[in-house]
């Protein structure tokens, strides 16, 4: 099979059901920054946006993988919020999409007891240690190692582990907590699908932990990415908590298919 064809089938992977693949004339890879500087015209060339868009998308999952993707640095150092974690001293840009969305729907506060999952470089737990103080208690969990964080109390391993959930529980000694934050995400395959799913698979885990352990005017808050199964686990929240809510917080990226729910007030039924 040709290299042409070969990419072509991974594009109608990714892409089944958006369009044929006929009109593919801009598969190299340097295509991909004047797709992605055209978005907003209809066509490249004559080709749908949409398939060049998606395989960009599998192109940075493919480089991911193997080294740095050049356009995903570029793109990385002249982030503002990569420049204002810098200054500002948190451990990933990731930091500021928990400020935003605490700074609106003030999810953290002094003396809260937060569990932190999918914490690792650790920027929500830094944010979170900072809001709770020294009365308040925060667990971060990671399948990576975190440099201690001072006012965090590291958890490594799987979350999907007894063992590992078994040492949060622990650690809680049966107190209840304010704040469950999940910013969980898989390594992603570049399969689309199987990514929402394996992501899904983790917001489910830290739902039934939240279900569990909430308070009753707790707040559980969970990253999510757009794909098939994410209406169903929102419904599944709205059964669990008073009131959910879908967040974009602007320094997520406007690109990327993320976003977050964030739960409130445990049903009482489920206490
Ligand atoms: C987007 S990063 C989190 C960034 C973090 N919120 C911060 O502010 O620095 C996602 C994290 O989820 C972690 N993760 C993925 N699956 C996990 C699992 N099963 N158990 C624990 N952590 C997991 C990854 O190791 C990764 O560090």
């Amino acid at each position: 099979m040709s290299a042409w064809a070969v990419r072509a089938r991974s594009i109608s992977a990714i892409t089944a059901g958006v369009s044929p693949l006929r009109r593919i004339r801009t598969t190299g890879l340097r295509r991909c920054a004047a797709a992605r500087n055209a978005r907003r015209s209809t066509a490249v060339r004559g080709c749908p946006i949409i398939t060049i868009g998606a395989f960009c998308q599998k192109r940075r999952y493919i480089i991911a993988k193997n080294r740095v993707d050049p356009l995903w640095l570029r793109r990385h150092q002249r982030d503002p919020y990569v420049r204002r974690s810098r200054v500002e001293g948190y451990r990933s840009r990731a930091a500021y999409k928990l400020l935003e969305i605490d700074a609106r729907e003030r999810v953290l506060r002094s003396g809260a007891r937060v569990v932190d999952l999918g914490a690792a470089p650790g920027s929500w737990s830094q944010v979170a240690a900072a809001r709770v103080g020294r009365q308040g208690q925060v667990i971060a969990v990671d399948l990576l190692p975190l440099q201690p964080l001072p006012g965090v109390t590291v958890v490594e391993g799987d979350f999907c582990d007894a063992a590992v959930v078994a040492r949060v529980e622990a650690l809680l000694g049966g107190e209840a907590v304010d704040a469950v934050l999940s910013d969980m995400a898989p390594n992603l395959s570049g399969v689309w699908d199987r990514d929402v799913a394996h992501a899904l698979e983790l917001a489910e885990r830290a739902l039934a932990f939240a279900v569990q352990h909430l308070k009753e005017n707790g707040a559980f808050l969970v990253k999510v990415f757009q794909g098939e199964g994410v209406d169903a686990f929102r419904h599944q929240m709205g059964r669990v908590f008073e009131l959910v809510k879908s967040l974009k917080p602007a320094s997520s990226r406007a690109e990327s298919r993320e976003f977050y729910l964030l739960g409130r007030g445990v049903r009482s039924q489920l206490l």
